[in-house]
């Protein structure tokens, strides 16, 4: 048996509200029903030769894995999310939940709403930590198979019929109020520090150019919009630009081969902004040889389909 079953976290006689009874129950059968399922697929898995069997038989059984594995994960969550008072946030987690929801009042109706939309039907309300934006969110799952990628779920609230109708029948609003009412927010905030110290995706690295200042497309698209003087220079090779139908709107093409023909007339007074096709060669490269001639000059990360990615105005090229 590859996948153990976790020790119930949250004390059930503690719980305001909810009956020990309907906790049994649910860890019993559903969280146990999911583990014990996950175990099944998994040696159905390791016993087939996925040499000789139906890709479509390993893609189901995988789907299954999945789901049966998310639903143990995110159960095993769940009642781990259980067992507080429900009010008292550590002041550091108070203060994290009020930077991303702009305070935790706000969090909480939000929170409620994503669970009361579920009521009657199924799934799960998460709140999760996204690494790569260092932010907290609520999401919703309509099935154990659905999730943020890359998000850290750490604090689950079960929509699922079976979490309540043992004892709350079709009032689900009783049931979420209570489960509000066990939060046990120490427990989130370990969690919290846990899921900050997963690094975020690594970011495009360009070592040869790592000396060269880069802006990104919404910070030029902040300076244009605030009228800030800023020249722009579209330094697309002259093979790609000449196929080109568009470019950013208030920059003008350069040859980047040609530099030292146009470098005259660029101000030293105000700065500079290069960029080319996606940003990894030419516009550095440029913005690198304008630096070195004494220009404030910085190359777009991203280049012209960054600009086109966050809806950048453009013009017929010319
Ligand atoms: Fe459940």
């Amino acid at each position: 048996m590859r996948y153990r079953i976790a020790p119930l976290f949250c004390r059930p006689w503690t719980l305001n509200g909810i009956a020990p009874r309907l906790i049994e129950s649910h860890y019993e059968n559903n969280y146990g029903g999911a583990l014990n399922r996950l175990n099944a697929i998994t040696a159905e898995l390791e016993a087939l030769d996925p040499a000789t069997t139906p890709a479509a038989v390993i893609h189901r059984l995988k789907r299954d894995e999945m789901i049966a594995l998310n639903s143990t994960l995110l159960h095993e969550l769940y009642f781990a999310s259980l067992g507080g008072d429900g009010r008292t946030l550590p002041d550091a987690l108070a203060d994290a939940v009020a930077r991303d929801f702009g305070s935790v009042e706000r969090w909480r109706h939000e929170f409620v709403a994503l669970a009361s939309v579920l009521a009657g039907g199924s799934g799960w309300v998460l709140l999760s930590y996204v690494p790569r934006d260092g932010r907290l969110i609520n999401q919703t799952g309509a099935d154990h198979g659905q999730s943020i990628a890359g998000a850290i779920p750490i604090l689950a609230l079960d929509m699922y019929e079976h979490a309540y109708h043992l004892e709350f029948g079709a009032n689900a609003s009783a049931y979420i109020a209570a489960f509000m009412r066990n939060i046990d927010w120490a427990a989130v905030h370990g969690r919290y520090q846990d899921a900050i110290k997963v690094a975020p995706p690594r970011p495009l690295e360009q070592k040869q150019f790592a000396n060269v200042p880069s802006v990104t497309a919404e910070e030029v698209k902040a300076m244009q919009d605030s009228g800030a003087a800023v020249q722009i220079v579209d330094v697309r090779p002259k093979h790609y630009a000449s196929r080109a139908a568009d470019m950013m709107d208030g920059a003008v093409w350069r040859d980047p081969e040609r530099v030292a023909e146009w470098i005259g007339t660029l101000s030293k007074d105000e700065p500079v902004v290069t960029f080319c096709v996606y940003g990894f060669h030419i516009g550095c490269e440029t913005a690198a040889a304008l630096r070195n001639a004494g220009f404030d000059a910085r190359y777009m990360a991203g280049g012209h389909y960054a600009w086109k990615a966050i809806k950048g105005p453009v013009k017929l090229f010319k």
